[in-house]
């Protein structure tokens, strides 16, 4: 069987906050992300705050559309609350040992994040703090050292906290500029040890889960709008700024993206997949395409949102979209007008269970054709470079007494999806850049907080309380990855 085009970037993906921990160690402040508690597939995770009034102390969930923070209370550490990003799996003290085993498995690319609050604490700081610099020189260097090129994102479900206490977080424009000093400072610093950026992680998640996705403080669809227009420039600034420091750096797009099937072929139906799509591919229309769709801005008309926007806004969406678009996809969603099919039953986060399709534990789904259909998708509509920056499965692997982890489930399901990509690059043409697998070393979930919710080829001892000792274990995946990458994707047996 053919492989993929020489040069192809195989790695994995992680971000800081799943995964480094030292959260308040190194002059880092507190990220949005350090005050969300654990949750499970059936328990929400928590955001906790305090009455700087009263002293009181309460939490929301923190994820959904609707979170927001009451009146007179910020966000905070609560005493007596789990907090998993506070230590996660502990990069912070590991990255040589880690950064070895993505060597050992033959590793040309390594997605990370860096973590905002680490370089500038409050987010609003001139100065950015150089033990922060410091641990990711000494990260990409032992990258470069086994030549393995990192892939960074600036910006993964993390915004430094005070950003969101003083100005409300993404809605409001100030952080267009808070993010262009962080994006320069390390373009600068980096330049010539990192040539691939992203800016947002997932960026339409501001869509589902704002203060995730935007820090936003208050969620309202004003400000919603208004805070993915703000992260749009911020974007676009960070190109120019890339492209002005080093015009060997290249800055891509990252969406959360999944293909969307009708459940029957009532046309009712094909029209909601189609409305439910461009909810997402509105996003990339803006970042990677330059310019605002129509259908949005009638919508927007519709619902009375008046974006806050200044003159040159537009000209920059435009001259400077993204290099490349790289997304998330772990597997596809099934949606439904029929009220008498069960809606909250989606194999994914969303819609309804397609029948034809086998779950995890936490309902998320094995589809053979998602790569193919998905890189289709954009590369017709964008025609431009793309990347898969997500894709995996989490279970809850089982460690045998010989130590040994036989996750043959997992092999099962990245065989199937890289089998998918294949076919898109050698068979329709598809220009693809790599494929990082999320998770490649255990680390939190992010819709859960939990550890069992696992994806990597190495496992972690930690468990959904925090205890274990974090040692590392390789599991089969790992040897099947190794091959995999060696062969350039031909051998996926
Ligand atoms: C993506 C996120 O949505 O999905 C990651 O970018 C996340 O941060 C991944 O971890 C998997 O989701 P989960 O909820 O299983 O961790």
């Amino acid at each position: 069987m053919k492989g993929f085009p020489e040069g192809f970037l195989w790695g994995g993906a992680t971000a800081a906050n799943q995964y480094e921990g030292a959260w308040n160690e190194g002059g880092k402040g507190i990220s949005t992300a350090d005050v969300i508690t654990s949750g499970s597939h059936t328990v929400p995770r928590r955001l906790t705050y305090k009455n700087v009034k009263t002293g009181e102390t309460g939490s929301i969930s923190a994820f959904g559309p609707n979170t927001k923070i009451p009146e007179d209370c910020i966000p905070a550490v609560i005493e007596g609350e789990y907090y998993p990003s506070h230590v996660a799996t502990d990069f912070y003290h590991r990255y040589k040992e880690d950064i070895g085993y993505m060597a050992e498995m033959g590793f040309k690319t390594f997605r990370l994040s860096i973590n905002w609050a680490r370089i500038f604490p409050n987010g609003d700081d001139v100065e950015p703090n150089e033990e922060g610099l410091k641990f990711y020189d000494a990260v990409f260097d032992e990258c470069l050292k086994y030549g393995i090129e990192p892939l960074v994102t600036l910006s993964h479900y993390e915004t430094p906290l005070n950003l969101t206490i003083k100005y409300g977080g993404w809605s409001n424009r100030k952080c267009i500029d808070f993010f262009e000093r962080y994006a320069k400072t390390v373009f600068k610093r980096y330049s010539g040890k990192v040539k691939y950026w992203l800016t947002f992680n997932e960026i339409n998640i501001m869509e589902f889960a704002p203060f995730i996705a935007g820090g936003l403080a208050d969620p309202s669809p004003q400000n919603r709008a208004q805070a993915a227009h703000n992260q749009f420039v911020a974007s676009a600034k960070a190109v120019k700024a890339a492209h002005e420091i080093n015009p060997e750096m290249k800055v891509g797009q990252m969406l959360a993206y999944q293909p969307s099937y009708a459940y029957t072929c009532d046309p009712d139906d094909q029209l909601l997949v189609m409305e439910l799509s461009k909810n997402t591919l509105f996003y990339a229309d803006v970042q990677t395409g330059g310019k605002y769709p129509a259908y949005r801005l009638k919508k927007y008309e519709r619902e009375g949102i008046v974006l806050d926007t200044e003159p040159e806004d537009f000209e920059l969406l435009e001259k400077y979209p993204a290099d490349f678009l790289s997304f998330s996809c772990y597997g596809s969603s099934t949606f439904t007008t029929h009220k008498d099919v069960d809606q909250g039953n989606g194999n994914f986060v969303f819609g309804v269970k397609n029948p034809y399709l086998e779950t995890n534990e936490w309902g998320w789904a094995t589809d053979k054709n998602c790569l193919r259909i998905a890189l289709n998708t954009l590369y017709e509509r964008y025609h431009k470079p793309l990347w898969i920056v997500e894709n995996g499965i989490g279970w809850d692997d089982k460690k045998e007494e010989d130590g040994s982890i036989h996750d043959s489930y997992r092999i099962d399901y990245l065989r199937k999806n890289i089998s998918s990509m294949r076919d898109a690059v050698n068979l329709d043409g598809v220009e693809l850049m790599g494929y990082t697998m999320w998770g490649c070393i255990d680390l939190v979930s992010a819709g859960t907080g939990e550890m069992k919710k696992r994806y990597g080829f190495v496992y972690v001892d930690r468990d959904d309380k925090g205890n274990g000792t974090l040692e590392r274990t390789k599991k089969d995946s790992f040897y099947w990855y190794k091959k995999v990458i060696a062969t350039n994707g031909a051998d996926l047996e």
